[in-house]
């Protein structure tokens, strides 16, 4: 079996792809390495936890050490980075963190893996997950983010994951290591950190508390069912080009605004409640710190080259996503008591 390593596996993101990758593929031995930060659950992977290809490995991409030895252990074919700082609401108040575990990480993970595959480079891959935020903010309606748009990080987040990717892009061009990225626009689904603008304000509705809605709710965000995306970080780790990079996006465009009183909609249905109810809890508050306007991929180069396509019309997608926070209030409770971070210790200290 090839070993594949996965970082950031018990994350919203990362968990959709290690199961993908578990289910999908008998013949790759699937690492999860992950730190379990207030970000890491994994709740989110009870239906792989015990298959035989699937390992799950408690572990700091910080720690250089820790990193380099696992690569010393295990022979990995490919590595697949999504462990980072996501929120960038957090990163405003704690930028250190964000460069410790977005920059500095990820330099790990390339030492680490620059050392494993030194004589024989071309049978592996590094595979950097990144986002449109490294782009900056549109201003022209006509205007989308291609894969040769300059960076212009506005964020502590997104400058963290411009640097990332600069590197992860260095180590190509400086000693050849086999690389490529992907960056992606906003996802929604299930077994996303009610932070997010989707998850927590459905919990919100759940308990009849306010919505808070940065500024005047209009900025623009690009919205990709995860499973989509899980869907097209195989189709580049499998067919992408070494050294290249691919936008993932579905061409889905909403205004928070709009966004926020269609979520209100479906789930009063999905409630059983008056439809207009949940609008009520919309409060507009005080605009995050250097609010980036407006998002959009232009997602014709993975679409062209390699294939890809999203599979779920936004409508459907969020249908299914409402459908599955409702049916799941014990997930998102766990996570809103803190009864989520003892599963490590309940289910995998005494094995
Ligand atoms: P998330 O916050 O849900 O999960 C991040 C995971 O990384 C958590 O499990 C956490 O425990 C782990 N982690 C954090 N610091 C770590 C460390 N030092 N060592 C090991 N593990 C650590 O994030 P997500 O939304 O699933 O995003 C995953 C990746 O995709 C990120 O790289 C993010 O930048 C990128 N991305 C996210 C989106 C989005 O809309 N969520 C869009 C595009 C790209
Ligand atoms: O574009 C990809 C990025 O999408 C990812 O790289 C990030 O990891 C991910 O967190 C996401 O960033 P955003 O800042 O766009 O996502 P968030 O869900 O925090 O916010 C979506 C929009 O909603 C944004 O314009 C801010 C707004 N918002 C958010 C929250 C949490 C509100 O109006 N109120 C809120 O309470």
């Amino acid at each position: 079996m090839e070993k594949i390593l996965i970082t950031g596996g018990a994350g919203f993101i990362g968990s959709h792809v290690a199961k993908r990758f578990v289910n999908t593929y008998p013949q790759y031995h699937i690492y999860n390495l992950d730190a379990l930060t207030y970000a890491g659950n994994l709740e989110n992977l009870r239906e792989i936890e015990r298959a035989p290809n699937y390992t799950f490995i408690k572990g700091d991409i910080t720690q250089a050490d820790q990193v380099s030895q696992l690569f010393t252990q295990h022979d990995f074919k490919g590595v697949i980075h999504l462990a980072a700082e996501s929120h960038v609401d957090r990163s405003i108040t704690n930028p250190s963190a964000f460069v410790m575990t977005n920059v500095i990480g990820t330099v790990n993970l390339l030492n680490a893996a620059k050392a494993a595959w030194q004589d024989d480079l071309a049978a592996h891959l590094f595979y950097h997950i990144s986002t449109d935020e490294v782009y900056g903010s549109l201003h022209q309606p006509e205007d989308f983010f291609v894969e040769t748009t300059p960076y212009d990080p506005q964020s502590p987040y997104s400058a963290s994951k411009a640097s990332s990717d600069h590197f992860v892009r260095a180590y190509h061009n400086t000693y050849g290591l086999p690389i490529v990225i992907s960056n992606c626009s906003n996802n929604y689904g299930p077994y996303q950190f009610p932070e997010k603008l989707i998850p927590l304000f459905i919990n919100n509705i759940r308990h009849q508390k306010p919505l808070p809605v940065y500024g005047k709710g209009e900025n623009v965000r690009d919205w990709l069912y995860v499973v989509d995306h899980a869907q097209a970080i195989d189709t580049v780790f499998h067919k992408g080009k070494v050294g290249e990079t691919y936008n993932i996006g579905g061409f889905n465009e909403w205004k928070n605004i709009d966004l926020v009183k269609l979520l209100c909609k479906v789930t009063d249905q999905q409630l059983g409640q008056p439809v207009g109810t949940a609008e009520q809890l919309i409060t507009f508050v005080k605009d995050r710190a250097g609010h980036d306007l407006r998002y959009a991929i232009d997602a014709k180069k993975i679409m062209n080259e390699l294939g890809w396509q999203p599979s779920l019309q936004f409508e459907e997608g969020l249908q299914k996503t409402v459908e599955w926070y409702l049916a799941n209030g014990d997930w998102l409770d766990h996570i809103t008591t803190g009864a989520y971070q003892k599963y490590y210790e309940q289910q995998y200290e005494r094995r």
